[in-house]
């Protein structure tokens, strides 16, 4: 069961980060499957060791390319607010809320991860680096971080 897709619109040309949104979505997925199999405990490690470690992993290779390519520092700052935002959120508000929370909790909170991150992606990631990074037919050798 997947509660999100990967789509030509998250496209951001850039391959190694294109990858990375991949693995994020692909462990979304694999999060939602356990809690729709009831396998609460196991969903929430996933959701803890693999989706916020793996995030965390990716927005900070976001901020090193985009450092290296001389992204115009204040894109670059509002970015990492974004980021920032994002994983603080997840670790001080959305995981005691599942800890103590029931399985309704769990779903608002994975509701809230997907909504965010298609949106990041769309306007921040492709909109923003991706558009720049093409506009300036800028090549990233890198390889995907792995997980
Ligand atoms: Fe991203
Ligand atoms: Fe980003």
């Amino acid at each position: 069961m997947e509660i999100i897709k990967w789509s030509k619109d998250l496209e951001s040309g850039i391959e190694a980060f294109d990858e990375e949104h991949k693995v994020l979505i692909e462990t979304i997925n694999e999060v939602y499957s356990l809690m729709r199999e009831g396998k609460r405990d196991e969903a929430k490690k996933i959701l803890v060791d693999k989706v916020v470690a793996y995030a965390d992993k990716h927005f900070k290779h976001e901020e090193e390319v985009m450092e290296r390519y001389n992204y115009p520092k204040d894109k670059l700052e509002n970015h990492k607010k974004m980021h920032n935002f994002f994983v603080r959120y997840l670790i001080e508000t959305l995981l005691p809320e599942i800890e103590k929370g029931d399985d309704k909790k769990f779903n608002e909170a994975l509701n809230f991860i997907v909504g965010w991150l298609i949106m990041h992606i769309k306007n921040m990631d492709v909109n923003g680096y991706g558009k720049w990074f093409k506009e300036r037919n800028i090549e990233v050798p890198d390889k995907k971080i792995e997980i």
